[in-house]
C-alpha cells in the first residue's frame, strides 16, 4: 500500500498516539534531533560517527548550514482554527503524509546492521518517500520488495555509459518512483576527519582503528555478524582499490556536463530530480533539460566548503524556477521549524540527511522512526503556533529573512 492521498488532518494530540515514544528507553528520552546525535556518538566508533557528522575542509558550510536557519524568524497569525492540521504534501507526484522525506546517503549498514531496509520501513510507516544512494549497502533489487514506499534512486553519470543504462534499467524493473542525479560530486570532497581517524569505506581494522572499534563492542559485534559492507549495486564489478571513495574516483566521469544530464533524463523518462543545485543559473538549466525537481543542496557541507547555505540559496532559485519544476531543499535541517522556514520560502518539500542517520545509528528502525516522529511533532507544533492548518498555508508572509531584520 502506497501512502495514499488521504487527508491527514488530525487533532494535535493524535500525533502522540500515532507515534508513541519507542519502548527502548534511551530513544524515548531523546526529545530532539540533537539528543539522537548524542546517542549515535555513544554507539558508533569515532571514525564512523565522524563520517556522518563531518564535512569538507574547515566545515564552514557544514556549520553555517545548520546555524543559518536560526537567522530566519517566523511570525504568526493569532486565533486561527488549528484544531485539525494537515501536514500532507506530494513530492514529484508521490503523495506523502509529511512535507519531508529521506535523502540518499551511502552505506547505511555501516551505521546499523539493519541498514537501508530499516530506513525504508520507517519511511513507509511515516508515509514519506525513501531515497537510496547509488553507494547504498543494499542493492536496488533487494530494497525494492522490502516495503511499497515510493522510492527514489540516486544516480551519477559514470564513465561507463553502458553501466548507467544498465542501472537505469534495473531501477525501472524494480519499480522505483524516480531518479535523482547528484551533480555536486565531480570529485570526492576533502573530509579531513576521515584520514585523521584512519577511516575507509568499508572500514578496516588497523592499529589506528582497533581501539576505536573496541571502544564500541556492540557496534563491532554487529559488524562481524554481517557480510562485508560494499557498494551492493556493483557487487558484480571488480572491487576498486580504496573502497567506496576509490570507486567514486575511478568511476566518476569528470567530463560530465548538462548534455549528459539531459541524456540521462531521456534515458529514464520518469520523474527526475537534479540534486546539488545552488545557483539560479543551474536551476534554469535543470528546467531546460526537463527536470521535475530542482534539489537545492550543498551535500550537507561535505563537498565544496565555503559553498552558500541552502536556506540562503532557496529564494533566488524558487524565483528563477517560477513554478516550472518543484524545488526541494536539504542541508542543516534539524528542527520542524527549519522545515516550516523552507516551505515558507517556496520549497515543495525538504530532504533529511544526518537527522535520520543519527536515529538509525542510535537504534535501527526504531531510531529512524523516533527521528521522524520528533520532526513531525515539531512541525505540527510550529504550524499550530504560526496559525497554518495545512502545508499550503505556510507562505512567505510568515518569514522574516535576515536582510529584513
Ligand atoms: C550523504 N549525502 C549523499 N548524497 C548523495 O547524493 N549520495 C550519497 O551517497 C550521499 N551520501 C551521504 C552520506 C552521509 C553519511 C551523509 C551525511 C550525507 C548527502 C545527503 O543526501 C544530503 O544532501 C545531506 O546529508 C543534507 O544535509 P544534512 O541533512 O545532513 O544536514
Ligand atoms: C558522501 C558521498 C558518498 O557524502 O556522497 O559521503
Amino acid at each position: 500500500m502506497r501512502p495514499g492521498p488521504i487527508s491527514f488532518a488530525r487533532p494535535l494530540d493524535a500525533v502522540r498516539k500515532t507515534h508513541p515514544p519507542n519502548a527502548m528507553g534511551k530513544l524515548a528520552k531523546a526529545v530532539n534531533i540533537a539528543d539522537l546525535r548524542i546517542l549515535a556518538k555513544a554507539r558508533l566508533p569515532r571514525m564512523v560517527f565522524d563520517y556522518i557528522d563531518g564535512g569538507a575542509d574547515d566545515e564552514v558550510t557544514l556549520k553555517r548550514s545548520v546555524e543559518r536557519f536560526r537567522d530566519y524568524l517566523l511570525s504568526f497569525d493569532a486565533l486561527v482554527d488549528i484544531a485539525k492540521i494537515d501536514t500532507s504534501r506530494a513530492v514529484m507526484g508521490a503523495p506523502m503524509r509529511l512535507p519531508f522525506f529521506i535523502s540518499p546517503t551511502a552505506a547505511s549498514r555501516l551505521f546499523h546492521i539493519s541498514g537501508e531496509p530499516a530506513v525504508a520501513r520507517a519511511a513507509h510507516k511515516a508515509g514519506i518517500v525513501y531515497s537510496i544512494s547509488t553507494l547504498g549497502s543494499t542493492s536496488i533489487e533487494d530494497i525494492a520488495p522490502i516495503t511499497p514506499v515510493p522510492k527514489l534512486f540516486q544516480i551519477y553519470v559514470w564513465k561507463d555509459r553502458g553501466l548507467v543504462k544498465e542501472v537505469v534499467q534495473r531501477v525501472r524493473a524494480a519499480g522505483f518512483h524516480g531518479n535523482v542525479l547528484t551533480v555536486d560530486v565531480p570529485v570526492a570532497g576533502n573530509r579531513e576527519r576521515d584520514p585523521k581517524n584512519g577511516f575507509t569505506l568499508p572500514p578496516k581494522i588497523t592499529p589506528q582503528t582497533v581501539s576505536q572499534v573496541l571502544a564500541r563492542p556492540a557496534w563491532a559485534l554487529d559488524l562481524l555478524r554481517q557480510p562485508k559492507i560494499k557498494p551492493a549495486n556493483f557487487a558484480h564489478l571488480p572491487e576498486p582499490p580504496g573502497g567506496i571513495i576509490g570507486f567514486i574516483n575511478s568511476q566518476f566521469d569528470r567530463s560530465v556536463t548538462w548534455k549528459d544530464a539531459a541524456w540521462l533524463r531521456e534515458e529514464w523518462g520518469g520523474p527526475f530530480a537534479v540534486k546539488g543545485v545552488i545557483t539560479p543559473q543551474d536551476a534554469q538549466r535543470c528546467v531546460e533539460i526537463g527536470a521535475d525537481a530542482v534539489w537545492v543542496s550543498n551535500h550537507g557541507g561535505r563537498q565544496l566548503d565555503a559553498c552558500p547555505t541552502t536556506i540562503d540559496a532557496l529564494s533566488p532559485i524558487v524565483h528563477a524556477v517560477a513554478g516550472r519544476a518543484e524545488v526541494i531543499l536539504d542541508g542543516g535541517v534539524r528542527r520542524g521549524s527549519d522545515v516550516v522556514k523552507a516551505l515558507a520560502l517556496g520549497a515543495q518539500a525538504v530532504a533529511l540527511g544526518r537527522a535520520y542517520l543519527w536515529g538509525l545509528a542510535a537504534g535501527g528502525e526504531a531510531g529512524v522512526s523516533r527521528a521522524l516522529a520528533i520532526l513531525e511533532e515539531e512541525l505540527v507544533r510550529t504550524m499550530a503556533l504560526i496559525g497554518a492548518d495545512r502545508v499550503e498555508a505556510i507562505t512567505s508572509r510568515f518569514i522574516q529573512t535576515p536582510d529584513k531584520l
